[in-house]
């Protein structure tokens, strides 16, 4: 049992403002400024985010890394064989969630996926640490195994075989937002919520509005 009645935990939230006059107007860029401060000021796995997938109406969620952001969107990387790949396969639609907590601030990102080339998942895989890639050709991700020590004879085979070539089923997959909402704690629960939208993924024409908290 908990000792401590979570009911009465409250924390006001007061350390910035969100404005949709002085907001940067492309959304990437605003998310860039934001991801910075999160950085500048050393948070724990700024990079971190929730990514929500949904599978003949069975919706999952996990943590994922961030590990580019541009004008074409957020790229993560994952075993395209895993639970999240195959529902992604069914269902491009995904949303990303990131909770920088110290700075009281959330970013949602919703739109649809897509793998980035071989060439760019290539270049990624080869930059990681040699174990990471060893664990990466090892690990049927989200496959039952039957214990621990399986999994550890897959990781020793794969240090024995010596392979740094990337597996294809391990790669890159970028969200290509149609929608994203900066949300930043105010006061008395009156937090500024930004959001924009577009019509046409292909375009930086991004429309700007509030939400109510
Ligand atoms: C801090 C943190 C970072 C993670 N980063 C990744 C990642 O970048 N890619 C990934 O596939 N899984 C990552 N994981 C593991 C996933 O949360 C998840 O357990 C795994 O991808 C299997 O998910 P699935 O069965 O829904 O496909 C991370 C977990 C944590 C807690």
């Amino acid at each position: 049992m908990l000792k401590v009645d979570i009911s009465s935990l409250r924390r006001e939230y007061a350390n910035g403002t969100l404005d949709e006059s002085s907001i940067l107007k492309n959304p990437f860029e605003q998310f860039q400024k934001w991801l910075a401060e999160a950085l500048e000021a050393q948070l724990p796995e700024p990079t971190a985010a929730t990514l929500a997938t949904v599978d003949n109406n069975h919706p999952s969620c996990r943590i994922i890394l961030l590990k580019s952001v541009d004008l074409k969107g957020f790229v993560f990387f994952t075993n395209y064989n895993s639970r999240k790949g195959r529902s992604l396969v069914n269902n491009p639609y995904a949303c990303l969630n990131f909770y920088w907590a110290e700075l009281e601030r959330q970013v949602r990102i919703e739109g649809i996926t897509e793998r980035i080339t071989a060439a760019e998942s290539d270049a990624y895989f080869t930059s990681r640490p040699v174990l990471s890639r060893m664990s990466a050709q090892a690990s049927p991700q989200s496959e039952k195994i039957k214990n621990r020590e399986q999994l550890e004879e897959l990781f020793e085979q794969s240090v024995k075989a010596g392979s740094s070539v990337r597996p294809s089923h391990w790669g890159g997959i970028r969200v290509v937002p149609n929608y994203i909402e900066f949300w930043q704690g105010r006061p008395s629960r009156l937090h500024d919520r930004v959001i924009f939208e577009r019509e046409d993924i292909a375009q930086q024409d991004w429309q700007i509005a509030r939400l109510a908290p």
